[in-house]
């Protein structure tokens, strides 16, 4: 009886409350509602809005985005962040050309095989688009059924997962399922939030042992609060004239095929960079330093300004770099701190 009463609530809700003007909400295909996914799975729906737009024109179906270079993709998501992201958009993208006659899979097991897809945002995708009966259990959703049911344990371990799918498993509805799992997450995200959930708005407050106990606080599952780490980096901006030499991250790394400026831990090591690649150090200028944050870390970064009087041919320049145009920026993917430090020089 429970089950059934949960699914009611968070459904009434939604017709009254619930979000259906969302980009991604307009003319649905499964591809659209694949990439607003993808997004929103790192990041919020404010943040992502714009994205999702000036992707969806440049790349409008998938035959649009098999057309498209990594680096093209990757320029689309500059600032977004964890860029693996755009990756597994990309090789999704050929997989499905390749193995899926260019159609996007209707079949959920083919789905969670796909990169970047896991049963979640496979369950999203079929819900939304197609109104498939499938859950989904993202961060919001956890939230709720933490705090709902009083559930005790730790969010990394595989039981509690396994508790957590349970329960929304047995509260999802045959009907309506798109707009139940639309209405979760809009409850997750704008009432049951983080730090101090709306309970006195909220629809699912007559069952909910958070809120019957008062001790929303005990029910948080705060991922264990690391301290944030600060790791200091030094990068070398060369310039001539309009242009600023970048090079490709190869590492594997948050940077990954993104063009960074070359960046060194220590500072001696960003001089013997210099002085190995016959860099006139001389006249170099140290920028102030500023803090860069990440979500589980900071960079203290201090840009160090090269000014050259021609276009040097340094050892590195065989390697990938290219000389980035001021004017006429090429459309490659950087990074928001990347972004950060060329505005400076504007
Ligand atoms: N987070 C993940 N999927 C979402 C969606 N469809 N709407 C709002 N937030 C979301
Ligand atoms: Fe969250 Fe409060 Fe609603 Fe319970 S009553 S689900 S704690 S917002």
């Amino acid at each position: 009886m429970t089950f059934y009463i949960f699914s009611q609530l968070v459904l009434n809700w939604y017709h009254l409350n619930g979000r259906k003007n969302l980009p991604w909400q307009k003319d649905k295909t499964l591809y659209k509602v694949w990439i607003s996914e993808i997004m929103l799975q790192q990041t919020q729906v404010t943040t992502v809005i714009p994205y999702f737009n000036k992707f969806i024109s440049k790349f409008p179906n998938l035959n649009a985005l098999n057309d498209g270079t990594l680096n093209d993709i990757l320029y689309l998501w500059s600032g977004l962040g964890y860029y693996n992201r755009a990756k597994n958009i990309y090789e999704t993208a050929k997989i499905i050309k390749n193995k899926f006659n260019g159609k996007f899979p209707k079949n959920i097991l083919d789905l969670v095989k796909l990169p970047g897809i896991g049963k979640s945002t496979a369950g999203a995708i079929l819900s939304f688009t197609l109104n498939y009966f499938f859950s989904i259990l993202d961060g919001n959703v956890k939230r709720i059924l933490i705090r709902y049911y009083g559930v005790s344990g730790c969010l990394k371990n595989t039981k509690t997962e396994k508790k957590l799918w349970n329960l929304i498993e047995n509260v999802t509805p045959i009907h309506h399922t798109g707009a139940f799992n639309q209405g979760i997450i809009d409850i997750g995200s704008l009432i049951c939030t983080a730090k101090t959930p709306k309970c006195n708005i909220c629809p699912l407050n007559i069952k909910c042992t958070a809120y019957q106990e008062k001790e929303w606080k005990k029910y948080s599952f705060q991922n264990n609060k690391k301290i944030k780490l600060t790791k200091k980096y030094w990068f070398i901006i060369i310039y001539f004239k309009d242009e600023i030499w970048l090079k490709k991250n190869t590492i594997k790394n948050i940077w990954n095929n993104l063009f960074c400026f070359p960046s060194f831990e220590k500072k001696n090591k960003a001089i013997q960079w210099l002085k190995e690649n016959k860099i006139n150090i001389k006249k170099y200028k140290e920028i102030n330093s500023f803090n860069h944050e990440f979500s589980h870390f900071t960079i203290q970064a201090t840009p160090i300004l090269i000014k050259l009087f021609f276009k040097h041919n340094f050892l590195d320049i065989k390697k990938q770099g290219i000389w980035y145009n001021l004017r006429k920026p090429q459309k490659i993917g950087l990074p928001k701190l990347v972004e950060k430090i060329l505005k400076l020089l504007i």
